[in-house]
């Protein structure tokens, strides 16, 4: 084997195949199979600008997923990479055991006055799952401390997403999530998902909302109110494929929380900081104001690992009037209330709030409706999404609007055609999910959607002469 790089600039040129085969033997990659776990080559990426990537065969990408919906303000910003450098000589750690920092303080003063009103809490962590599981472990520590330990039932949704560690997990229900991986299933119970394009047949989308918000009164009455914690939803679901629930559903189901003393737990770890053009949705897109908020990715334009839970301070004051003052919220980590997270975070806030929220809001009209015209294609059964993002999902025939099936894998297949031709795609299953950095302007969005269209001609050409698809 050919030297290994002592250093991270040594030229590519030399070392391109090595490092390659060096991932291939020492690293384990994020959602591996096990035909090919700790063995796999990925495509890999030598550097970004703006809305592009560069990979390693020098070819200039369209990043459509802004890496995992996070680079919202887009690569190589000047500003967040010296704020980052700058606060790293300033403090680049402090223990938050003992301790507190300027930016982390600073930044949850923002933070509060973004979120709806008395949401005015944060709670820093490393990532969206870490913020998930901050949300659900203090709503235990509440439950307990209130001495109502009972109390703990976690309601997500089938579809929904909220990270990888154990609890938040748990709460996953998209397709092949627990094949193969155990779960505290005990503590979950599981709605359907509010997926407008696979309601049952026969029924709108007002008795199909009127269906999914009964579904969770009986499940309340089933299992009980008083053993049941929280409910947690993204707004709108990100990775199960930009699930935009039915209109009104979210607050119906807000309302049946505040009824029944159930904490409503919004994950706007996708949703938040300008992907709906606000740096939280719940209350300035759907009108609705959680207990808690999850936030991750965007808020630091994925530039530093931060995450964080908003929390209401009346959950705060209701614990400080316990008889329990003793009690502990044995909770924290390394990394909480980082300074060089957080301080990336809030030269982002400004960033959004000067002039990128703003930005995002004009420019999503023309990106949903580019994306839209898709649905002209006969492989697209439909075109859904809000801001900027969106879901071009692909069906076998548009009258069962069956999904193909996987060992067509459609959405791989589209994603090899547009990186040939200057786009890279999230492909999932049989949809390709699109949510560029919020910098991309009018005509990038043009070139983005043409790409789409032409990998996905080209994807049906390949479909109906390999005789997959009849077209
Ligand atoms: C809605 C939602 N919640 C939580 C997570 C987990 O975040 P992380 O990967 O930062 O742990 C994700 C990640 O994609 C997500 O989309």
């Amino acid at each position: 084997m050919a030297a290994i790089p002592k250093t991270a600039n040594e030229p590519v040129e030399e070392a391109a195949d090595d490092v390659t085969r060096l991932a291939e033997q020492h690293l384990v990659q994020p959602w591996p199979v096990s035909g090919s776990i700790g063995a796999e080559a990925r495509g890999r990426i030598l550097s970004g600008e703006g809305i592009y990537v560069t990979d390693a065969a020098g070819r200039k990408l369209i990043d459509g997923p802004a890496g995992m919906w996070c680079v919202n303000a887009g690569h190589r910003n000047r500003e967040l990479a010296d704020v980052m450098a700058s606060q790293a000589m300033e403090l680049s750690y402090n223990s938050p055991w003992y301790t507190t920092n300027t930016p982390s303080a600073v930044l949850s003063a923002r933070l509060a006055g973004h979120a709806p009103d008395g949401v005015d809490h944060v709670f820093y962590t490393t990532g969206g799952s870490s913020a998930v599981e901050t949300a659900l472990r203090f709503m235990q520590f509440a439950n307990n401390v209130k001495g109502r330990p009972e109390k703990k039932l976690i309601v997500s949704r089938q579809g929904g997403y909220h990270g990888s560690t154990y609890l938040s997990a748990s709460l996953n229900g998209r397709p092949r999530d627990h094949d193969w991986m155990d779960s505290a299933s005990e503590l979950v119970v599981k709605l359907s998902c509010p997926n407008p394009f696979r309601r049952p047949d026969g029924i709108g989308i007002d008795a199909f909302c009127d269906f999914l918000v009964e579904e969770f009164r009986q499940v309340i009455e089933e299992k009980g109110a008083e053993n049941i914690g929280a409910f947690i939803a993204e707004p709108v679901m990100a990775s199960g494929g930009v699930i935009v629930p039915p209109p009104g559903y979210l607050k119906r189901m807000h309302a049946l929380c505040r009824a029944n003393d159930i904490l409503f737990i919004a994950d706007e770890v996708v949703t938040a900081f300008g992907r709906l053009g606000h740096v939280f949705a719940s209350k300035d897109v759907f009108d609705i104001e959680p207990d808690m908020i999850t936030f991750a990715k965007g808020v630091t334009s994925g530039y530093f690992p931060l995450g964080g839970v908003m929390i209401a301070g009346r959950l705060f004051e209701e614990l400080r009037r316990s008889n329990h003052s003793e009690a502990m919220f044995a909770h924290g980590l390394t990394y909480s209330s980082h300074p060089v997270g957080c301080a990336v975070a809030l030269k982002n806030l400004d960033i959004l709030e000067v002039g990128l929220l703003a930005h995002t809001r004009a420019v999503s009209d023309h990106f949903q409706a580019g994306l839209k015209a898709l649905e002209e294609l006969p492989l697209v059964g439909e075109v859904r999404g809000l801001g900027l993002m969106a879901c071009v999902e692909c069906v076998a025939d548009r009258v069962s609007n069956n999904p193909l099936t996987l060992d067509l894998e459609v959405g791989k297949r589209i994603d090899k055609h547009c990186q040939e031709l200057g786009l890279l795609v999230r492909p999932l299953i049989n949809m390709c999910v699109m949510s560029p950095p919020l910098t991309i302007s009018l005509s990038q969005i043009d070139d983005m959607t043409a790409i789409l269209r032409k990998g996905i001609e080209l994807t049906m050409d390949d479909l109906v002469r390999e005789g997959l698809w009849k077209g």
